[in-house]
């Protein structure tokens, strides 16, 4: 029987789905990325090796999955190479089953520069990895995708043309001289693409002509989805389930079967600019920053930290019809004597329990909260239910009563090991 799981992010990214996809993936044929890019960090520990993973799927590490490369995706070709031989020096071997989608786009040296540039006025504090301006050249039908990179000419033509682009902007808008040396070009793009001119194919097809069991990796998260998510604090795809169609260029019909799960931290965090209504400051949120690590991993930046809000996931689960939770860094909750969970938003003397759409609301509401009381008991690492205090017990009761679908699994501390069912997956 084939297999279909969504493993995707429920919050602002970060939720530590590295970890999950790399347990889950474990029985998999087939690990797929579908949106995003090099803006992703999935830290992975396998037998004491750290890897972490920017452009592919987590499920590539496990010696039998193919990992793909799927059409929604913009690719740094460059980054994705270094990405490869760190593995490899590592002594997994992965290039020969990874297979990159003909229609994925490239992202181009002139993609980052320009996300610089459009930092520098009211930004939204994204990753400098080209990821908003690569997705832009892909809808103002400028973009350059994988299969370009066999015709020299309409490369060349195309390159030289958004050049011209990029130069008009950077000089006319932002007053900035722009260089473009082909020898970026060269550097960054034609050289990496050698390595990977024989792992380009049509990956849609080989979807759905292998009748294999797949697993779907989200990156990023449902928050941060260009429709879904706080817009214009979003990254520039469809980072929730809404992009698995055109992300991998499968009919939602071939997705009518999967399971889909959503991974959330048991308190909040995230990355750049834009509202967060549960968010923390000063020593409150330093103490919790320092418990759970919150420290990017693309860009080192120190992470912002709040409490759960529920608001916020509930909307995740109906946005990706969830068919469950997967919660993580329970345990940087422990020793609390008391934990807060956001059951609302006030704003204007009206109260909110959908997740509002308007900017306004989301940077100025109030959260409401309802105080739970914590545990002393240390859940580092557990693996058996049983040992789960009564009070952490109780708050992941509270949590599934209001989002209305189970919490399935728990992650218990950074390590492979660390992690607990609490119902069948797939
Ligand atoms: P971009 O995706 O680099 O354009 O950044 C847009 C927004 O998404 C910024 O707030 C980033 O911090 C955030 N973002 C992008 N990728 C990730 C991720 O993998 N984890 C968390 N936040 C991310």
């Amino acid at each position: 029987m084939s297999k279909k799981l969504v493993i995707l992010g429920a919050q602002w990214g970060d939720e530590g789905k590295g970890k999950i996809v790399d347990l889950l993936s474990e029985k998999f044929d087939i690990s797929v990325r579908y949106q995003g890019g090099s803006n992703a960090g999935h830290t992975v520990v396998i037998e004491g090796v750290k890897y972490i993973m920017h452009l592919l799927p987590t499920g590539i590490l496990h010696p039998h999955n193919v990992g793909i490369i799927a059409q929604g995706m913009v690719v740094d070709l460059k980054a994705l190479q270094e990405e490869i031989e760190d593995i490899e020096a590592k002594g997994n071997k992965i290039l020969h089953k990874l297979y990159i989608s003909d229609r994925a786009h490239v992202v181009m040296p002139y993609h980052k520069l320009l996300d610089k540039l459009f930092e520098k006025k009211n930004g939204v504090g994204t990753t400098l990895r080209g990821i908003g301006p690569a997705y832009m050249f892909k809808f103002m039908r400028k973009g350059i995708r994988m299969a370009d990179l066999f015709d020299k000419k309409v490369f060349e033509n195309r390159v030289k043309e958004n050049i011209e682009f990029v130069k008009d902007i950077a000089e006319k808008v932002f007053g900035e001289k722009f260089e473009i040396d082909w020898k970026y070009i060269d550097e960054e793009v034609i050289k990496p693409f050698q390595m990977f001119k024989d792992r380009i194919i049509d990956t849609a097809k080989y979807l759905r002509e292998n009748n294999k069991s797949v697993i779907f990796e989200g990156a990023q998260g449902t928050l941060l989805d260009i429709d879904m998510g706080t817009y214009p604090f979003v990254t520039s795809s469809n980072s929730s389930a809404l992009g698995l169609a055109n992300g991998t260029g499968l009919s939602p019909k071939y997705f009518s079967d999967a399971k889909i799960y959503g991974v959330a931290k048991a308190y909040l965090t995230r990355v750049g600019g834009g509202p967060f209504p549960t968010e923390i400051f000063g020593e409150e949120a330093e103490i919790l920053r320092e418990k759970g690590g919150e420290y990017g991993a693309t860009t080192g930046r120190p992470r912002r930290v709040g409490w759960l809000d529920l608001v916020a996931l509930k909307h995740s689960v109906d946005v990706n019809a969830l068919d469950g939770i997967i919660l993580t860094k329970l345990d940087v909750l422990d020793g609390y004597p008391e934990i807060k969970v956001c059951v609302g938003y006030e704003y204007n003397g009206k109260v909110y329990t959908d997740f509002p759409a308007s900017l306004e609301v989301l940077e100025n509401c109030k959260p409401i909260y309802k105080t739970l009381p914590g545990w002393k008991e240390s859940t580092k690492g557990i693996t058996d239910i049983s040992k789960l205090p009564e009070n952490a017990r109780r708050y992941l009761e509270f949590i599934e009563k209001y989002i209305g679908v189970p919490i399935v699994m728990l992650s218990t501390g950074p390590q492979r090991h660390e992690y607990l069912f609490l119902k069948e997956i797939v």
